[in-house]
């Protein structure tokens, strides 16, 4: 037993779940609406258009919570890529989550103070947070306020592209979350990243030279 080590502080945590149950808010509203119907039995349209307007307005607020913590404390430099090798180390994790976990090998990237993210994580929490949800935020206020979008571009409408943009990023959000959702039950238990996130303390499983 090597002890435990803080990885997710309090304003992560409670942004997590506001952004968390949002994100579902939004899912669900929007599917809501793309299939609306005059017979649909759905969310009643009006309702469904409120709830996905509040929630949207809502997840761009506690953006910024994300924005400015990852700006202003260490939890910023988890999501910085060091490019170099960083092609070798990505297919060290996709061959154990596809091969070598089945094979009961050791995970390549232990979890440690110094590192809380495998590199598949890393890449995609940081192409998830910042980009496909800034893109969501910008085609998502531009559909709530229509008069902003240019009419006509390159001979492309304004807006049928800023409503394609907005789908296709709800659409990799969804993708994420259900991807995401299963990855968190490949800790070394089942439940032991979702504790994780509840408590903040994760079980140090990095060697004892990298440990701080
Ligand atoms: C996880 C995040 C989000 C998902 C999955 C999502 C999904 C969707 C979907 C599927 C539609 C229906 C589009 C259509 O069928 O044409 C839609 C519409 C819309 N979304 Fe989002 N969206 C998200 C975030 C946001 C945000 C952050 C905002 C605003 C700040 C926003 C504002 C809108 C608006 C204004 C519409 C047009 C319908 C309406 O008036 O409510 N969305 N969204
Ligand atoms: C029901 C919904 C969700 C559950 C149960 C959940 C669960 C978890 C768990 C267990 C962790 C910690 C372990 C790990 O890194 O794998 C985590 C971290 C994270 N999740 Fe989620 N998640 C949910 C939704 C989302 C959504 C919708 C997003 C983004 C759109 C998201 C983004 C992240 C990020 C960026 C981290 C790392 C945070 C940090 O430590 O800096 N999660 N999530």
């Amino acid at each position: 037993m090597s002890g435990k080590v803080y990885l997710y502080p309090i304003w992560i945590r409670l942004w997590h779940v506001t952004n968390a149950l949002l994100c579902l808010i939004l899912i669900i509203s929007g599917i809501s609406m793309h299939y609306a119907s005059p017979d649909a039995t759905r969310i009643r349209f009006d309702l469904a258009v409120s709830m996905h307007n509040i929630s949207g307005i809502l997840l761009t607020l506690s953006y910024l919570i994300f924005f400015f913590g990852n700006l202003f404390t260490g939890n910023g430099s988890h999501y910085l890529i060091q490019f170099k090798g960083f092609r070798k180390r990505l297919w060290k994790q996709m061959y154990y989550y596809t091969i070598g976990v089945f094979k009961k090998e050791e995970a390549p990237f232990p979890i440690g103070s110094a590192r809380k993210f495998n590199p598949l994580q890393q890449v995609t929490y940081a192409v998830v947070m910042y980009f496909f949800l800034p893109m969501l935020f910008a085609t998502g206020w531009a559909l709530l306020f229509p008069g902003i979008i240019v009419e006509e571009w390159l001979g492309i409408n304004g807006f049928a592209a800023t409503d394609f943009l907005h789908i296709l990023g709800g659409f990799i959000v969804s993708v994420f979350l259900l991807i995401h959702l299963y990855f968190a039950t490949m800790g070394k238990k089942p439940a032991d990243h979702y504790k994780a996130m509840l408590t903040g303390y994760h079980e140090d499983e990095s060697e004892p030279e990298s440990r701080q």
